[in-house]
């Protein structure tokens, strides 16, 4: 995911604050970034050039690559006192130079796409030249309704440069502080002596582009002439440091988007509310905290106990914990912009019209792991909403089968990475068969979006821990995402439905997030199984798709043998190998086939077997008929397998932290598996 660090301070950093900022964002390389940039107000430069910019876009190399851009920076560098920067992961627009952040404004946009440096140039919207104060932004999260802001932002005259949603707010701010100087380019700075009392122009102007912004948002800005930053912020994270003698007016006042980017630099730490904005004043050694409209607020400071390891982790004792945590925000940052569009419903990309969509008469989907898990989930929503058949292929497979597949076919990659060589391959073969391929990934232009018609986005973010957890859930969601989209463009769902569905997936990080607070029992009934050697994993419908993911999760962390069977199929062979003492994990939510699934619990109970259940909360009839019950709120059948898999993947995270195991990096396995 996207970081931001932002640093001001009184002395400037020696020549040092691009190297202080880069240090900085290398801090946060932990969350996975794919391009990196940093911006600097150069004191007393000319207008020619106030906001020196860095930027490179190769990979985990891209921090690397800005410290050498350092080495020809403008000798203004050395003083500069205030600047911001940014590691990108890509959400809108591919991972490229042009994309990464800091963003500018027309007055500092490159010569030949639009205004020069300072100069007066763009036509304002009275047909009138308006000259803009140089600024320069980075942001974190989700601008959703960027397209209908950059549009009108063209109508005025701004040209924007990038493919991403978050440079409409580097042009909407240029515009509101032209206004909110007052016709002055470059305002006075806030008096240097105390801690400004009040916002200056940049924070004010700030706070009315945030009103504007739909969707989430975490934003440093700088502008020329200012000797200060201003932050906004809404469900995306950002976080205030001070060091030094703050009060006193002799310190570095920064902010960053994670706690690890201020550790070692930062005394004390402070929150910024959703809808607030603040200003940092590393002249005046403090900061102002203020609603968007400019009412003052008060700052809230937080402790920090964390050292640098645990702070990468948020608290979490290692990756694959604080995975699962995010799986409530990852969800919804997937469905984030997705409803109430011009078209209804929008996915990521999509080159396939349509009229081609409408001709599709069946679906194969190949994928790998987790993915094909999620893509067995998938299965029955297409099939459910959008009236299609659909073939679920573990990639490895399909690719040397001869799928009969024709110009009407859809078929679907599905893999987190993007580069699993398997579903790469399967991919290719579709191509090959004329079918129309679209890609459900994890990864902005990774080698499967390249490779298809369209694109869904999974937004997880970058998932550290070699087991998958919420890029499965979020896959869920995709498919339902997909599912609905094909089912309105085949007249198969009113827009009353669709906006009901969207109501129910929008609940759906609430329960997910019920779910994750039972964690505390959960742990209990791990310790209890963590000696066993062997599990059995039951489910029907889509339980059972849930059952082996959960399955899934106990083999590569825990090491336990751990088979998922369709409960009915248990007593055509496996059931032979239950015996007292055997434990069976069953997927026993409240769906159509509850009754059936508490005749196969039955079978196995009566067998001897010790039965850990998935149990809707409240439901005290299915407790009492099983050993141990996996709590979790109900939820609407189809999408049921997001929350139904939290307890599962609870359980193979504590089991394999009671057997002592590495949960991050298990044995045997790698995250992106590159070969045949
Ligand atoms: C590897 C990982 C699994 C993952 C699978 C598919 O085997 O260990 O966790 O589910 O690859 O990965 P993909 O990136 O294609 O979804």
């Amino acid at each position: 995911m996207c970081g931001i660090v932002a640093i001001t301070s009184k002395g400037g950093g020696g020549g040092g604050l691009a190297l202080a900022l880069v240090e900085r964002l290398s801090r946060l390389e932990y969350r996975g970034y794919d391009s990196a940039g940093i911006a600097l107000v150069l004191e007393g430069a000319n207008a020619s050039q106030s906001i020196y910019r860095a930027r490179a876009a190769v990979a985990s190399r891209s921090l690397d690559e800005l410290k050498k851009h350092l080495d020809s920076a403008p000798a203004g560098l050395a003083a500069a006192t205030t600047g911001i920067g940014h590691t990108r992961w890509a959400t809108h627009g591919r991972p490229s130079e042009q994309n990464a952040h800091p963003h500018l404004g027309c007055a500092t946009a490159p010569p030949g796409q639009a205004g020069q440096a300072g100069q007066a140039g763009k036509a304002g919207e009275a047909g009138a030249p308006r000259a803009y104060p140089e600024v320069a932004i980075v942001h974190n999260g989700i601008v959703e309704n960027w397209r209908e802001l950059a549009g009108e932002l063209e109508r005025k005259g701004h040209e924007l440069s990038s493919e991403t949603d978050s440079e409409v707010v580097a042009h909407l701010l240029e515009e509101e502080l032209a206004l909110t100087s007052s016709s002055s380019v470059a305002p006075a700075p806030p008096a240097p002596s105390s801690p400004p009392a009040t916002l200056s122009p940049l924070a004010v102007a700030l706070g009315r582009v945030a009103q504007r912004l739909a969707g989430s948002y975490a934003i440093a800005a700088v502008a020329a002439g200012f000797p200060t930053i201003a932050i906004a912020r809404r469900l995306s994270p950002i976080v205030i440091g001070i060091s030094g003698d703050a009060g006193g007016g002799t310190g570095t006042v920064m902010a960053a988007s994670d706690i690890p980017a201020l550790i070692g630099m930062a005394d004390r730490c402070f929150v910024l509310e959703d809808d607030e904005v603040a200003e940092l004043n590393g002249t005046a050694g403090g900061f102002v905290v203020a609603g968007l409209d400019g009412e003052p607020r008060d700052p809230v400071e937080i402790t920090v106990r964390w050292d640098m390891e645990q702070a990468r982790k948020g608290g979490y004792a290692d990756f694959m914990g604080k995975e699962l945590h995010e799986q409530p925000q990852a969800i919804s940052d997937t469905l984030r912009g997705r409803f109430n569009t011009p078209e209804g419903m929008a996915l990521d990309e999509m080159r396939l019209s349509e009229d081609e969509l409408r001709e599709v008469d069946k679906i194969f989907v190949a994928a790998c792991g987790s993915s094909y898990y999620a893509s067995l989930v998938g299965k029955s929503a297409l099939e459910h909403w959008a009236g299609l058949p659909a073939e679920i292929e573990i990639a490895s497979e399909f690719r040397y089968r001869d799928p009969i597949l024709t110009g009407r076919s859809l078929v679907l990659g599905v893999s987190q990475s993007g580069e699993t060589v398997d579903t790469l391959q399967a991919v290719r073969l579709a191509r090959q068969g004329h079918a129309k391929v679209l890609a459900v990934s994890n990864v902005v232009d990774s080698s499967i979006t390249r490779m298809a018609d369209g694109v869904l986005y999974t937004r997880a973010g970058p998932e550290i821990a070699v087991a998958a957890t919420k890029t499965f859930s979020t896959q869920v969601v995709a498919f339902s995402l997909l599912a609905m989209y094909l089912a309105r463009l085949r007249g198969l769902l009113y827009p009353e439905e669709v906006t009901r569905l969207a109501g129910d997936l929008t609940g759906l990080p609430a329960l997910v997030r019920a779910a994750l607070d039972r964690e505390d029992e959960v742990r209990k009934v791990a310790e209890e199984l963590a000696e066993r050697r062997d599990l059995f994993y039951i489910g029907r419908g889509a339980g059972y798709p849930v059952a082996l993911e959960g399955a899934l999760k106990m083999k590569e962390i825990a090491y336990l043998r751990a088979e998922a069977y369709p409960a009915g199929e248990l007593k055509h062979g496996a059931i032979a190998l239950i015996e007292p003492g055997t434990a069976v994990v069953a997927v026993a939510t409240r769906g159509r086939l509850w009754e059936k699934m508490m005749s196969n619990i039955s079978e196995v109970k009566s067998r001897g077997a010790t039965v850990v259940a998935v149990v809707e909360e409240g439901d005290a009839e299915t407790a009492s008929y099983v050993d141990r019950s996996l709590y979790v709120p109900p939820s609407r059948p189809l999408l049921s397998a997001a929350v139904d898999v939290v307890p599962l993947q609870l359980l193979a995270y504590h089991v394999a932290r009671a057997r002592g195991c590495d949960v991050d990096r298990p044995r045997n396995l790698a995250k992106t598996v590159t070969v045949e």
